[in-house]
């Protein structure tokens, strides 16, 4: 079975004590509310994440994760994080690949390779982003340029390795944008992934990694996304900001 997953990118958003806030409504409302084979993933700013991680280990379904890390170990590299840094304070995923960072500060997906491989190496949980443009999509070449992404950040990785990684659909035309992607399009990229991740690693492999549907994903349609067989959750950004948001998104499986 793969594991269901709900993880809530806050992005640039929250202070400290509001985040601490958050993350404290989303645990009280997940105690009673979530199904115990769903995990929900909070992953904060890196300054909230200490106190945050101190927060979810009084949950069982909630863990904490950054929105990125650096892709050297340690050295003279100012205003970076380092794996090593966020493993000591019990970080468990790690948010790779956002489309925000390869547009915005130009991750390549070779630095994203370097960056899954130093997660992985620490034992924490990549989860991989991908996806598309709308004019990718609409010239026909969303399906290559994704599957691209794939194969040079993650496919170096041998099978018992890449079963650790989570993959993170997103399209980014329907990232903050109020357009979500329609259930069959999610789902028949998601069938892509499975399929190209079974070309390289065979079906078990491909069937055990789960695959997280993100972009304007909220209560009123995450039933319908997550209904769909080869979506495994979701990857939240603007709903993930409101708890009650958050864990109805997570009760819609
Ligand atoms: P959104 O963001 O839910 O606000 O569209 C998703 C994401 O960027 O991860």
């Amino acid at each position: 079975m793969r594991k269901k997953i709900v993880a809530g990118n806050w992005k640039l958003n929250k202070t400290f004590s509001e985040g601490i806030l958050l993350a404290k409504e989303v645990g009280e409302l997940s105690k009673n509310e979530i199904n115990s084979d769903v995990q929900l993933v909070l992953c904060t700013p890196y300054i909230h994440l200490q106190q945050v991680s101190d927060i979810v280990s009084d949950f069982k379904n909630l863990s904490v994760g950054a929105q990125n890390c650096s892709n050297k170990a340690s050295g003279a590299f100012t205003g970076e994080v380092s794996v090593d840094m966020l493993k000591s304070i019990h970080v468990e995923y790690v948010i790779l690949g956002h489309s925000e960072r390869r547009e915005y500060f130009l991750e390549t997906n070779n630095m994203l390779k370097e960056k899954t491989d130093l997660v992985l190496s620490r034992s924490m949980t990549p989860i991989f982003c991908c996806g598309e443009t709308l004019s990718q999509r609409e010239a026909n070449i969303h399906f290559s340029f994704v599957t691209q992404q794939l194969t040079e950040s993650l496919f170096h990785l041998d099978a018992d390795t890449i079963k650790k990684v989570v993959i993170a659909y997103e399209p980014i035309w329907a990232i903050g944008t109020g357009v979500t992607a329609s259930t069959a399009q999610a789902q028949e990229m998601h069938l892509l992934i499975r399929n190209h991740l079974a070309t390289k690693y065979g079906q078990d492999v491909a069937n055990s990694i789960s695959i997280l549907y993100g972009g304007s994903a909220k209560p009123s349609n995450a039933k319908e996304l997550f209904a769909c067989p080869d979506v495994d959750g979701g990857l939240i950004g603007g709903a993930s900001l409101v708890a009650r948001d958050f864990v109805d998104i997570a009760k819609s499986f």
